[in-house]
């Protein structure tokens, strides 16, 4: 089965004071969406921002913005997020007692809904909503930064996520996020994963609108 393949530069890693180019530079480059890191400094050590900044990014770009929610309790930010132009939200299956209800929300707001799984949580925390979801993000970092290594257990999750999806015949994206570069990516992609999303690897390589046609390249090559 050929999937489409989707490259999601984050936004994390970019220029702020050169935001526009940024943008533009992914956009020059292919492109699928961006992704859109939101921490609170609760669920994770880190703060970034919130739906101001989403709506900036909107009057930015067409691309769809894959908003991933690094925050406690997400359904307070949903409607505000919507409103900005988020056109998915992702959250963390342990950041709220209500991940159902919250992602049946999310799409209430007419968003795709995703579910995300830190690296310390199993695959079997997703087989409950994965009926409702949109979206599966499997976390190959901790949640929290920028520029962190892999790791190396996440392909054996993804290769589980796929399945989950593959058995209830869920055609919703698997999408993977953290350490993801040339090196990793096609391992990914291997093991099911169709969404990558990529900051560090992009935005720090010498040419960063090359390298998202490039990523692409090695979805199709494991190393
Ligand atoms: C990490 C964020 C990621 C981050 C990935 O907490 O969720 O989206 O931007 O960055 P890289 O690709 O640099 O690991
Ligand atoms: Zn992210």
């Amino acid at each position: 089965v050929s999937r489409a393949i989707r490259i999601a530069p984050s936004l994390l890693s970019a220029d702020f004071g050169r935001l526009r180019d940024d943008i533009a530079m992914c956009e020059a480059g292919g492109a699928d969406w961006l992704h859109v890191d939101v921490m609170d400094g609760h669920f994770v050590p880190n703060l970034t921002f919130g739906a101001k900044i989403i709506e900036t990014v909107r009057g930015l770009t067409d691309l769809p913005l894959d908003v991933h929610m690094m925050v406690e309790h997400p359904s307070q930010f949903f409607t505000d997020f919507a409103k900005a132009g988020a056109s998915g939200m992702t959250i963390h299956a342990e950041a709220t007692m209500h991940l159902h209800r919250d992602l049946c929300t999310v799409k209430e707001h007419g968003c795709w809904a995703g579910v995300v799984i830190n690296p310390g949580t199993p695959v079997a925390a997703l087989s409950a909503v994965v009926q409702e979801v949109d979206l599966v993000l499997i976390m190959s970092v901790d949640p929290g930064y920028g520029g962190q290594a892999f790791i190396p257990t996440s392909i054996d999750k993804i290769r589980q996520a796929r399945a989950l999806l593959d058995n209830v015949g869920s055609t919703a994206t698997l999408e993977v996020d953290g350490g993801i570069n040339r090196e990793t990516i096609g391992r990914c992609a291997a093991a099911g994963a169709d969404a990558f999303v990529a900051g560090h690897s992009i935005f720090s390589a010498a040419d960063p609108r090359a390298e998202i046609g490039e990523l692409r390249r090695h979805t199709l090559v494991t190393v």
